[in-house]
């Protein structure tokens, strides 16, 4: 593997699991310092095992203050900030008008609040390293997903987000990106029981790329998320890339 990012030092939230992981690991594999944050100390630790020794950040991304903290403490640690993947997120179901505040509130909290809160932390270092962004998005922000509306309007929030920045900080040198996974085999959806009443008609058509038709791999997005933080991106900033296998085109 190249070492595209020999020397520089990358901070990736959600990094006990699933893309994140992916992410971290293809990150170190091409010379980063990893800096691995997550609420799941149990879940950094086997990524310490996997990769060698990294900076592992236990916080709480439903907690804004402690999540602008976490990244403050990263830059702290490493001394310098180069590459920032907002990735940490959780997904939800419910009928729109069985949506209680407090759950409309934790996953707008988690997916949106918590990195614009991380990214404003982050600034000040990715703005001295002329750095680069990249927010974790999904194909339900642009295409609406049944059943999972605060999902959908945060990741909306997430894309809106990263065209903002990438145009405020242009001047700055500092890129920004969202990424949009479609399907995905991790744990996200873990343990959320089906929903009673829902219409199968309503629900989020699969891939349709020939091996790829059950859902990607958290190494497919990781590889597009290097992309973007890779000079081979230098003239990409505000753009929203998908990677979801044909699933939301035709
Ligand atoms: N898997 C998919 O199909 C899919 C599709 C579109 C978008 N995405 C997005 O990709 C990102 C990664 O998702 P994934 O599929 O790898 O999920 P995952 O559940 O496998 O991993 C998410 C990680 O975030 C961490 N996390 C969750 N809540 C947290 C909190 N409050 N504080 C700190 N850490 C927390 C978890 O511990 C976990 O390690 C998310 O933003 C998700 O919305 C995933």
């Amino acid at each position: 593997m190249g070492r595209r990012f020999a020397g520089k030092v990358a901070l990736v939230t959600g990094t006990a699991g699933g893309i994140g992981r992916a992410t971290a690991i293809r990150l170190a594999g091409e010379g980063a310092r990893v800096v691995a944050a997550d609420r799941d100390r149990d879940g950094l630790a086997r990524l310490a095992d996997d990769i060698g020794p990294l900076t592992a950040l236990v916080y709480d991304a439903a907690n804004g203050d402690a999540s602008a903290a976490m990244a403050r403490e990263a830059v702290a640690a490493e001394g310098r900030l180069d590459m920032l993947v907002c990735n940490a997120g959780i997904y939800r179901r419910g009928h729109f008008e069985d949506i209680a505040r407090e759950e409309w509130d934790a996953v707008i909290g988690v997916n949106l609040t918590s990195v614009a809160r991380i990214v404003q932390a982050a600034l000040p270092a990715l703005r001295e390293a002329q750095g680069s962004a990249v927010l974790l998005a999904s194909t339900a922000a642009t295409h609406g997903i049944a059943y999972a509306a605060h999902y959908a309007a945060a990741k909306a929030g997430i894309v809106a987000l990263a065209k903002s920045l990438a145009v405020e900080f242009a001047p700055a040198g500092v890129r920004f990106n969202a990424v949009a996974p479609g399907r995905v085999k991790t744990g996200i959806s873990a343990g959320l029981a089906p929903l009673e009443r829902q219409d199968p008609s309503l629900l989020v058509r699969s891939p349709r790329l020939a091996g790829l038709t059950e859902g990607g791999e958290p190494d497919d997005i990781a590889g597009v998320i290097a992309f973007l933080l890779s000079p081979d991106a230098r003239y990409v900033s505000g753009s929203l890339v998908s990677a979801d296998g044909a699933q939301n085109v035709g």
